[in-house]
């Protein structure tokens, strides 16, 4: 696991945003696996800007994002399908064709979540997979107690995460109960992760999943069996894990 010490929201936004230019650059037909929520925003923002400045082609790029709410669909504001245009793909020349996220309306959900790993497969895999962190460790909507084999799935949130992400509705009524996700061992089959985290409120979860014993009660600390993870967070979030990875 590398950790890469970032000063702040900006400058950690920019070394992740470095790391997914150098992965595009490297292979212009690679996979990419996307995340949502705050964290990558200004990730989002520094690859916007460099394909402006024409620094990054996306045309051949393929995206699969991790998760998406169920009952909203494309069209609802909350959904990260919304989310994934307003912050990336509209900005870019991705292929709208090229982008993937689950379906929130899907009629039969096993169904759906077959078929979303049959998408990855058919792709040939995640080359390079950005990941935000929970505040109870979850990433993607992995939630606290799921089996690390597991695939692309539906998962009741826990009230937690329903609470932590209603900022982005106007009550708690309105947020999901319900989400898409890749499934932990999905994600854990990505050739490359990069984990974002910023902020204080994250520190104490940062370092129960990096300097923590691996657990299924932590979602995030399977990152530690990973082969070619690199965790890019600023000062605030590491500030209980010293230089040497350990808990301070
Ligand atoms: C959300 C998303 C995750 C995200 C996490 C952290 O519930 N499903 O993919 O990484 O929570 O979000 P944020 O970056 O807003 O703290």
């Amino acid at each position: 696991m590398r950790i890469v010490r970032a000063k702040d929201y900006q400058d950690m936004s920019e070394k992740a945003a470095h790391m997914i230019a150098e992965q595009i650059r490297r292979k212009p037909d690679c996979v990419l696996g996307l995340a949502t929520g705050s964290t990558p925003e200004g990730i989002y923002e520094k690859l916007a800007e460099w394909y402006r400045a024409g620094k990054l082609d996306f045309a051949r790029v393929t995206t699969v994002n991790l998760d998406e709410y169920k009952g909203l669909d494309r069209g609802n504001v909350h959904s990260y399908y919304h989310y994934m245009q307003e912050k990336l793909f509209a900005r870019v020349n991705i292929r709208t064709d090229r982008t993937f996220v689950p379906d929130g309306m899907a009629q039969d959900s096993d169904r759906a979540c077959r078929e979303y790993d049959g998408i990855i497969a058919a792709a040939g895999g995640v080359d390079l997979q950005l990941l935000g962190l929970g505040h109870n460790g979850h990433i993607g909507f992995n939630e606290p107690g799921t089996d690390f084999e597991i695939q692309t799935h539906c998962v009741n949130l826990t009230e937690s995460t329903v609470r932590a992400n209603r900022r982005f509705f106007s009550s708690m009524e309105e947020v999901p109960g319900q989400a898409y996700t890749m499934g932990i061992g999905t994600i854990m089959q990505a050739a490359g992760i990069v984990m974002a985290v910023s902020g204080e409120d994250k520190a104490e979860i940062l370092k129960t999943a990096v300097c923590g014993p691996v657990t299924t009660m932590v979602p995030a600390s399977v990152l530690q069996l990973h082969r070619n993870v690199t965790i890019i967070a600023d000062e605030a979030a590491l500030s209980l894990v010293g230089n040497d990875g350990q808990a301070s």
